[in-house]
């Protein structure tokens, strides 16, 4: 493919007065410089024409951004500005006919959006190709200087504008397409002369024009694309925004909210129809969600598949699997590997952890199993453990099916309980137990008659 992309992502965050990189602030639950490398990725640009620059907490974006795909990254070591941050990432130029800059801290950018603009870019044969868009507030962006004929003549910093400069509307998204060779000719051009003392991007418009290159805009219609977050207000705003577009998106896919309070649900989610979303729930992550189900209130569900017809209440899950028509909650922790075939029934305080439950098994109260593989149609009496770890290693549980576990059961693993067989209430049971037993661990009771202590305390009072 000729072209590149450059992602800053090295900035401080001043503004956003956070000891981690700005870019790494979540927006629906994903960092925002996740969302820009999405849409960058959706353009079809391949991992290795990726380049992001990094600085600012340079480990924990290039951790993350790891997990999306094996991109370039470039060190920027002091941060200098967005023109000193491509600098840094000269290597790229070499990449493509055209290059790409985005800003990652503005993740609203999508693949429509870059495509387009390519066009124009393209089209026009243009040297450089500013993304704009007009804002009611054009608060703290770059404006976006035309000449008379409404040709672009070049990007004024806010600090840098003249009060009549400041009424303009017009602003600069942080998104730019630029044929490589001109943008290699106006970086060493870039200096520092600016009410910031950095080394200005926007600034390499004016320097094309200045040497009879081609500047032109493609302006956005949906001024939401360009929207950036430099404080915590800011991505308030953007969370606020996303949050709706996502929920009224799902809306018209046939999804109920009776109250959108404290629902919180990632662009990534897919939500079947008739399916209710209760307040407070958080949806997150590679989510499915299938037809019918309720879902809350006050749950949480990460990377998580849901069957038809499934109820969640308060519920938190983590990377687990869940079939249909199984009920859960409430206070229930799904941890990671946990799988729910059909019809499984979850009842409050449970928690479940790397471990696969069979069709219909009942496990109501109070119980922890972790590191199993239970059998179809088991009961679980209240307050079941399984004992998984020794302090060195973990073992598994093995449940047959119809198994009939009694109340208060300790199952040290490795333990295997047989197909129909029953554990007393109470026992505390290991090793391998057959098929169609019982199994009973308990002391024989010992009466001892007209205990004196008792007797005492009924005196006394
Ligand atoms: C920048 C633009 C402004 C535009 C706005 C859009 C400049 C000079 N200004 O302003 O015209 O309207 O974006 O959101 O470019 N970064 C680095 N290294 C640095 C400085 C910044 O990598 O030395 C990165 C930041 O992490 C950020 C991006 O570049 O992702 C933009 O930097 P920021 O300081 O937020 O620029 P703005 O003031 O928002
Ligand atoms: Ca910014």
């Amino acid at each position: 493919m000729n072209i590149s992309a450059i992602i800053l992502a090295a900035g401080d965050g001043t503004r956003m007065k956070s000891s981690g990189p700005k870019v790494m602030c979540e927006v629906l639950g994903e960092p925002m410089i996740g969302w820009v490398m999405d849409s960058v990725k959706e353009s079809g640009f391949p991992d290795e024409n990726i380049g992001v620059v990094v600085g600012n907490g340079a480990d924990t974006v290039k951790e993350y951004i790891a997990k999306k795909g094996q991109f370039l990254t470039f060190m920027q070591t002091e941060r200098k500005g967005t023109g000193h941050a491509v600098m840094q990432a000269a290597d790229m130029l070499q990449k493509g006919e055209n290059v790409l800059i985005l800003c990652g801290d503005a993740p609203f950018i999508d693949s429509d959006t870059i495509l387009k603009s390519l066009n124009e870019h393209t089209y026009s044969d243009n040297d450089v190709t500013v993304v704009t868009a007009k804002i009611a507030d054009p608060g703290s962006y770059g404006r976006i200087i035309r000449d008379e004929n409404g040709g672009l003549l070049r990007i004024t910093e806010k600090k840098d504008c003249t009060p009549e400069e400041l009424m303009i509307n017009e602003i600069n998204s942080g998104v730019y397409w630029f044929k490589s060779t001109a943008l290699k000719e106006a970086l060493p051009l870039l200096s520092t002369a600016n009410a910031s003392g950095e080394y200005y991007l926007t600034d390499a418009v004016g320097i094309i024009k200045s040497k009879s290159g081609k500047a032109g805009a493609f302006i956005s219609e949906n001024s939401d694309i360009v929207l950036g977050a430099n404080s915590r207000k800011d991505l308030l705003n953007l969370n606020t925004k996303a949050r709706m577009r996502v929920i009224e998106r799902l809306l018209d896919e046939g999804v109920e909210f009776p109250c959108t309070d404290g629902i919180i649900i990632g662009k990534d989610a897919v939500i079947g129809r008739d399916t209710k979303i209760l307040p407070n729930t958080i949806i997150r992550g590679k989510t499915v969600i299938g037809e019918g189900c309720i879902i809350g209130p006050n749950s949480l569900i990460e990377n998580t598949a849901v069957g038809n017809n499934v109820t969640l209440n308060n519920v938190q899950a983590y990377s687990a699997k869940v079939g249909n028509n199984v009920k859960a909650g409430p206070f229930v922790q799904l941890r990671p590997d946990t799988v729910l075939h059909d019809g499984v029934k979850i009842g409050d305080f449970v928690e479940i952890k790397n471990a696969e439950i069979g069709v219909k098994t009942s496990v109501a109260h109070l119980t922890y199993i972790g590191d199993s593989d239970v059998g179809k149609d088991v009961n679980f009496g209240c307050g079941c453990v399984t004992a998984n770890y020794d302090g060195v290693n973990k073992f598994r549980t093995v449940i047959g099916d119809h198994a009939f576990i009694g109340c208060n059961t300790n199952l040290i693993a490795p333990v295997e309980i047989g197909e129909n067989a029953t554990t007393g209430a109470g026992s505390t049971v290991t090793g391998k137990i057959p098929a169609d037993s019982l199994v009973v661990e308990r002391a024989a009771a010992k009466v001892i008659e007209h205990w004196e202590k008792n007797s005492k305390r009924i005196r006394k009072a």
